[in-house]
């Protein structure tokens, strides 16, 4: 990887070699090691930006996250980011509820909740913020469900979408989203299973890019 794609690397005088970063987006941020977040952009590998800018970057190519959470996430909302990783839409999430809502983050990677935990924290000190289990969160307690690029990393993916099925509230819609494996973290998911999900419920609006669908989704028929 060249230089200039991965930020400077900072050298202290005649020491150890200083283990900063900085942000590959060129924005100035300085990365700690550990927060960096990497990221894969049209199939090729971009590490080392900062959260924000891997927002705007996931923004630019995903817009419709932008108007999903202008449509359904108001103040007062309880929000889970199922499998947040190292993304920062759960702030751009809590920014949203306010500290009369709550943010549930889950992630099988413990310090992915945790970062994101601190910085929710560290930025919003009124908000609610909870890092869970998966599988703990309580059926019909969930007004929005953002599943960005999940339910493709999953190992048991059906499993998966029951839970965050079972966890909406009336009303309560999720927003799906599955991309074409470009890593080997990434498993296929088929046209005939994402069809078949769609189908228990409702769907509100739905999209598709190169290799990428996504839909918003509430499990039962609701006028
Ligand atoms: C491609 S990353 C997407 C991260 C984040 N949602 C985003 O928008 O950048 C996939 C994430 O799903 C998580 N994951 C995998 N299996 C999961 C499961 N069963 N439940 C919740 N998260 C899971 C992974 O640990 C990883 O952080």
């Amino acid at each position: 990887m060249s230089k200039s794609s991965q930020g400077r690397r900072g050298r202290s005088k005649g020491g150890p070699r200083a283990r900063t970063l900085l942000c590959a987006e060129g924005c100035g941020c300085e990365l700690s090691e550990g927060s960096a977040v990497i990221r894969w952009i049209d199939g090729r590998r971009l590490m080392f930006c900062c959260a924000d800018c891997a927002d705007s970057l996931e923004e630019r190519k995903a817009p419709e996250i932008r108007r999903t959470l202008n449509r359904w996430v108001r103040p007062g909302c309880v929000v889970w980011d199922v499998g947040c990783g190292r993304s920062g839409w759960a702030l751009e999430l809590a920014r949203r509820v306010g500290p009369g809502g709550s943010v549930l983050l889950s992630d099988p990677q413990r310090s992915a909740v945790r970062w994101n935990v601190d910085r929710l924290h560290a930025a919003l000190p009124n908000m609610e913020v909870q890092g869970v289990a998966t599988s703990s969160v309580p059926a019909a307690s969930v007004d929005f469900a953002f599943v960005n690029d999940v339910l493709c990393c999953a190992r048991a993916p059906e499993g998966l979408f029951r839970r965050i099925s079972r966890s909406l509230r009336p009303g309560g819609v999720a927003y799906l989203r599955i991309s074409r494996p470009r890593s080997p973290s990434v498993r296929p998911i088929s046209s005939a299973q994402w069809r078949r999900w769609l189908g228990s419920g409702r769907v509100r609006s739905e999209g598709s890019a190169t290799g990428v669908r996504w839909a918003v989704w509430s499990p039962t028929l609701q006028s």
